[in-house]
């Protein structure tokens, strides 16, 4: 089984959660990347709209992680931004490819609600013929429960095994 495992962080809450995702994963082909966010010219805040249509130029990443065609199964972690996922999630979906049957697991990081996330990643997906077949989201004000991430990868490990 091949698994990506792509994520997303401003200010490193999710990137602890997807670390850990990855180091308690019973898989043994997994690639990991993320999104960095590089532009300091504009405030985060100000391209936003942009982002949200597809201009990634603020963000360095692999580009190959476009083609999700390698993979059996597509974790994506994004944290909330004013109720829905961090723009970069629908920026790079504009240009994902190969989504058709793909699976997905999407995980998020907030600090009080989750709002629309889950709602608009996994309409996104299924737009482009995907299915989100387990989503967690860990939420936290002032700190995310470490323990609730090893549980939820307990449990993956337990599922994944159980149908293969
Ligand atoms: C621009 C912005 C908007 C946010 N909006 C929300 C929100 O609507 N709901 C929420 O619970 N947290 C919100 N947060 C908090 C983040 O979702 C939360 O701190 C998350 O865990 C950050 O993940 P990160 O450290 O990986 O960037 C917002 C943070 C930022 C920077």
């Amino acid at each position: 089984m091949k698994v990506l495992i792509l994520y997303f962080s401003l200010g490193g809450r999710t990137k602890k959660v997807a670390e850990s995702i990855e180091r308690g994963l019973n898989f043994s082909d997994v690639r990991f990347e993320n999104f960095d966010y590089i532009k300091k010219k504009r405030d985060f805040i100000s391209e936003q709209n942009e982002v949200m249509k597809g201009d990634l130029s603020s963000f360095k990443y692999n580009e190959d992680i476009k083609d999700l065609g390698d993979y059996d199964l597509i974790f994506l972690g994004f944290p909330t931004h004013g109720g829905r996922p961090a723009t970069v999630f629908n920026g790079y979906f504009e240009h994902a490819q190969n989504v058709d049957g793909k699976n997905f697991i999407i995980f998020n990081t907030c600090r009080f609600s989750i709002g629309k996330t889950f709602e608009i990643m996994q309409a996104v997906i299924e737009q482009k013929g995907g299915s989100v077949v387990k989503k967690r989201a860990f939420k936290g004000f002032f700190k995310i429960k470490m323990s609730k991430v090893e549980e939820f990868v307990k449990e993956l490990n337990q599922e994944f095994m159980k149908s293969s």
